[in-house]
């Protein structure tokens, strides 16, 4: 069975000594799951001292974003090979880096490449903006950005990927809109169905596909319940660890239910 993947990006807040709060309180809060991986993707800053903090059987570790060239004149950036040791994911091609970095779909592409080059599992973002969305071309960007962002890699390699499905629309530095969950049961759908095209039957069924956009407590369960939806990728809520362990917590319910009526 594959776990419940729940991420939480905490974008560009907290210090070091924040973060380290955070995730103390967070500590304190969540519990070992052996069904349910929680991911935190704090600042490149933290990165460092919460690895050596975290508990591991509790938490792993993402960067927002990292270069895709190993090493060089690049001032400023931190590559993939640097993250080696440090993290288990990546984020690639978020909205945020789309948008405020004009990140283009080559790039994203690059860096997919060097996660996977470099042992790190990337979660790919991807989404369609209000105006696609109006226009009728969700699906056409999701086959764009997906098809571009993967076109390096292998059917094995796709098998480990993590796909987040996040209409920008719906993120909440954007428009911050609420989604409907079965909407977004169709646009995962496609995603796997695209996976399927391109990869294959298995690499669609092992591909983990997560909603991401404005998701908090009270809409959580909603997300995961979701045929296909591998998990949830949580921003603002994140950084509120009420929330977030509330996020968490409705995960275990929702995985203890299922126990339970097939038992
Ligand atoms: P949000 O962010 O939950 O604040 O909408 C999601 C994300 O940035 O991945």
């Amino acid at each position: 069975m594959k776990k419940i993947l729940i991420v939480a990006n905490w974008k560009m807040h907290l210090d070091t000594h924040e973060a380290s709060l955070l995730l103390h309180r967070l500590s304190q809060r969540i519990k070992v799951h052996r069904d349910i991986e929680v991911v935190l993707a704090p600042s490149v800053l933290s990165l460092q001292p919460l690895s050596l903090e975290i508990d591991r059987r509790k938490f792993r570790l993402s960067a927002q974003d990292a270069y895709f060239k190993d090493e060089g004149p690049y001032t400023g950036e931190v590559s993939f090979s640097m993250l080696r040791e440090l993290v288990h994911y990546c984020l690639i091609g978020h909205s945020g880096r789309r948008v405020y970095f004009g990140e283009s779909l080559e790039m994203v592409r690059d860096k997919v490449q060097a996660a996977v080059r470099n042992g790190i599992v990337p979660i790919l973002c991807i989404g369609e903006t209000k105006e696609e969305r109006n226009m009728g071309e969700t699906k056409q960007v999701i086959h764009d950005k997906l098809t571009s962002a993967l076109s390096n890699l292998t059917a094995e390699d796709i098998q480990d990927i993590v796909i987040a499905y996040e209409p920008i629309w719906a993120i909440s530095t954007f428009e911050g809109e609420v989604a409907k969950p079965d909407d977004m049961a169709k646009a995962i759908k496609y995603i796997r169905y695209q996976i399927k095209e391109l990869y294959g039957p298995v690499a669609a069924r092992d591909v983990r596909v997560l909603y991401g956009g404005s998701v908090d407590d009270h809409d959580a369960r909603a997300y995961l319940a979701l045929d296909g939806c591998d998990g949830v990728l949580v921003g603002a809520a994140s950084l509120n660890y009420h929330q977030f362990s509330a996020i968490v917590d409705s995960a275990y319910k929702l995985l203890s239910e299922r126990t339970n009526s097939k038992s």
